[in-house]
């Protein structure tokens, strides 16, 4: 087994939005740090009780709350963050939707908003309004009251339909 003392570093490896990644980290560097400090900084940390969601990122397939792993567990993962969500200029069904029905204000949980509603459609192609508040439960946001981020994934989900 491989042991790493506290103030050592450890290397490890992630693929993010398609493309490798190595880096050094203290076995108690939080993922989303780690994810902010490569760039990617559309992942916000909107808590320190694992509740917000702001910092929800796909991790070898499944929506995962970065805030609340460790950077080292994550060694050879798989991972999507928001900027990798788009298609060069062409944005992902999911931030059309968010941007037509008005899903977003302050944006400051729009990342992970996305980031979870993408996993939703993913695991629901054709949820109930239910199953979307449900399947978003774990994302807070203080500005829209939620009611146009379900018309944005209700949207998003017909146009993904035919995907
Ligand atoms: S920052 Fe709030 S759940 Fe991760
Ligand atoms: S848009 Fe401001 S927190 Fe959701």
């Amino acid at each position: 087994m491989k042991v790493i003392e506290q103030d050592q570093k450890a290397k490890i490896k992630l693929r993010i939005n398609g493309q490798d990644y190595e880096t050094e980290v203290e076995p108690r560097r939080l993922l989303v740090h780690v994810l902010r400090e490569l760039g990617f900084t559309g992942v916000h940390v909107g808590c320190d009780t694992s509740h917000c969601g702001a910092c929800t990122i796909i991790m070898d397939g499944k929506s995962v709350k970065s805030c609340t792993l460790l950077g080292v567990e994550a060694d050879g993962a798989e991972i999507l963050t928001i900027e990798g969500l788009a298609e060069g200029e062409k944005l992902h069904p999911i931030q059309e939707a968010f941007w037509e029905k008005h899903g977003l204000q302050c944006g400051y949980c729009t990342p992970g908003m996305i980031m979870q509603s993408y996993w939703l459609l993913k695991n629901n192609p054709n949820p109930t309004e239910e199953e979307i508040k449900e399947g978003i439960s774990g994302n807070l946001c203080r500005c829209t009251g939620y009611q146009n981020i379900i018309d944005a994934i209700k949207l998003a989900a017909e146009r993904m339909k035919g995907q």
